[in-house]
């Protein structure tokens, strides 16, 4: 089966394909479809985010669309910047810029708890919808480190593996990131709705 992904980011479609992969389900990005829509996020949720953008994508391509909503959620902050993450800072700040914000925000404190979150919307062309949730624990480093990745990758520190997200490779950021663990749950869900519907996702 063919899923267009309802984003423009490479590091999420990636990481996305080769989870799908995995289970037989073909990822294209909506790009390459000609589809050049940017849905304003208006949700207050990650999971109303999530589905907007699935939404809007799979009315424009008449095919199923998936979408991750995602974001960080630092204690020290209350919970912020959460579903502002892409957008801390203001409109047209690079990667760089954003995270060493965060790091600014943080100086002279010690708790450095924060929470990697993301909700995966899928809708059908029937309208129908699945959606699925992880989370990721860790903490926000003093200095980034490390140089793959995208977005916050260089500032989240994960105890477990003792790396940042931009330390790691593929394989060890898809064994606990907050979007493997939702995209692990959303198979559940996927695959129990296409047996439901007879669905060969093979096909
Ligand atoms: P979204 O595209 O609206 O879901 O925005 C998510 C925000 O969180 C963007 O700023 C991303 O760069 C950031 N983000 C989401 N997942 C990750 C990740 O795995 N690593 C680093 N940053 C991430």
């Amino acid at each position: 089966m063919k899923i267009v992904l309802a984003s423009h980011n490479q590091g999420k479609m990636r990481e996305m394909r080769s989870i799908l992969a995995s289970y037989g389900v073909e990822l294209v990005l909506q790009s390459e479809l000609g589809v050049n829509i940017e849905v304003e996020e208006t949700g207050s949720t990650f999971r109303e985010n999530a589905l907007l953008k699935a939404h809007a994508v799979a009315k424009a391509t008449g095919m199923p669309a998936i979408a991750d909503d995602s974001g960080l959620m630092v204690d020290a902050l209350n919970g912020a910047p959460g579903v502002y993450t892409a957008r801390y800072g203001g409109e047209g700040l690079t990667d760089e810029e954003r995270y060493r914000l965060l790091l600014s925000a943080l100086v002279g404190q010690t708790n450095r708890a924060a929470h990697f979150y993301s909700c995966i919307a899928c809708v059908f062309p029937t309208g129908e919808t699945l959606t699925a949730q992880g989370v990721c624990d860790g903490t926000i480093a003093f200095a980034p480190i490390g140089d793959d990745g995208f977005g916050y990758d260089p500032i989240f520190f994960v105890p477990s593996l003792r790396k940042t997200f931009a330390q790691m490779t593929d394989e060890e950021k898809n064994a606990v990131s907050h979007r493997a663990k939702a995209m692990a749950a959303f198979r559940n869900e996927f695959e129990k709705y296409c047996r439901e519907k007879n669905i060969n996702v093979n096909k």
